[in-house]
């Protein structure tokens, strides 16, 4: 089956990432949100990501419209019903996304592909509470969408081989390179990235040194793209504590336990630069590191 329409459910972070690829691609692309202030600040955010690859040179100013003509903002998930793929990108949270998905399931043909992005989740969770198992996958991207290269594929026991090879498909069509991975909670890239940003955390409460001197750390000793407090603040702290909080339930491994400090944080709603203010108070001089 040749798929042209898409639909992306959530326009944060990653919504806005994986719709904006999409697009770009050449699909149709309809992006829905709760409420119309979410999906107006959904919206801006495709614009800027659009308008900084224009400022950078790397797309023309009439590639960015052609690209934004072909998306359709929407509250509506009955706006999904010609969809041929829908692609799931909202909170981490099974309930909600078995929410969306029940309702999905009645509004989508049943050749319609459905697809999450979840970090943490089991795909199995979700493809198990609709009537389409086999044709539920999981498509892991990666922030910021426009410019990480992998995209996690995810194929659960019943996932058909057509579901399997049109998704890795997909992720090549958007210029992505997939990986194979088995359906366990946190994949691959996360099993191995989320304990390294919680044991951060941990030694920032032990007191080993501040946000700032771990963050330069961990760039200038080891050449990582940024300190491992940024990399928290640019994930959300909310993500982070809601994906440790299930793999640690996945896992009962107390290197995936959400650190007090960090539950902390997102109970005084500090989750990072979508907020303003995580790890760092992102101020229009600079980022200004927490005292701990
Ligand atoms: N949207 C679109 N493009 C962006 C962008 C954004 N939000 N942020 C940066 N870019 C682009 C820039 O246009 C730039 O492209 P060019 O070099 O071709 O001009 C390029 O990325 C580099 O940007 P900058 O020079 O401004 O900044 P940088 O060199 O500091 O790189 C970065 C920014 C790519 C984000 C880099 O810091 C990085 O790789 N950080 C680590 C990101 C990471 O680990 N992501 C994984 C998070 S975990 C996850 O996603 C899984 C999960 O389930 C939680
Ligand atoms: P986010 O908080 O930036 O965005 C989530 C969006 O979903 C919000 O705008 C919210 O209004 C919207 N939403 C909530 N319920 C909805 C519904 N029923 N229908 C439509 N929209 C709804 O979060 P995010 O960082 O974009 O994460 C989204 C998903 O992607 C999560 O499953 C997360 O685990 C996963 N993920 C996150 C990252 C990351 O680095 N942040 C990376 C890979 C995967």
């Amino acid at each position: 089956m040749e798929i042209r329409r898409v639909g992306v459910a959530g326009c944060g972070l990653m919504g806005s990432g994986i719709a904006e690829v999409a697009a770009k691609a050449g699909f149709d692309v309809v992006v829905r949100e709760i409420d119309e202030g979410a999906l107006e600040a959904g919206r801006a955010r495709v614009v800027k990501s659009l308008d900084r690859a224009v400022g950078k040179g790397k797309l023309d100013p009439a590639a960015r419209d052609e690209t934004l003509s072909r998306f359709t903002f929407t509250t509506s998930l009955d706006d999904f019903a010609d969809r041929d793929r829908v692609i799931e990108a909202i909170v981490e949270s099974l309930d909600v996304k078995n929410e969306l998905f029940g309702y999905l399931d009645g509004v989508c043909p049943p050749e319609t592909i459905f697809a999450s992005n979840t970090s943490s989740l089991t795909v199995t969770d979700m493809a198990a509470a609709t009537s389409r198992p086999a044709r539920f996958v999981g498509l892991h991207f990666f922030n910021p969408v426009p410019v990480m290269k992998l995209v996690e594929v995810v194929r659960t026991i019943v996932t058909s081989r057509e579901t399997f090879d049109a998704a890795r498909a997909f992720a090549r069509r958007v210029g992505k390179v997939p990986i194979a991975a088995r359906d366990n909670s946190g994949f691959v890239v996360n099993l191995l990235l989320v304990p390294y940003m919680l044991d951060a955390i941990r030694q920032l409460e032990r007191g080993v040194a501040t946000v700032e001197d771990i963050d330069t750390a961990m760039t200038l000793g080891c050449g990582y793209p940024m300190g491992p407090f940024t990399l928290c603040d640019f994930v959300g702290l909310d993500t982070l504590c809601q994906v440790a909080e299930i793999m640690y339930g996945e896992y009962r491994e107390e290197r995936y336990a959400p650190p007090p400090l960090l539950k902390r944080l997102v109970t005084m709603g500090r989750y990072g630069r979508k907020t303003g203010a995580g790890f760092y108070d992102w101020t229009p001089e600079g980022p200004v590191a927490l005292k701990v």
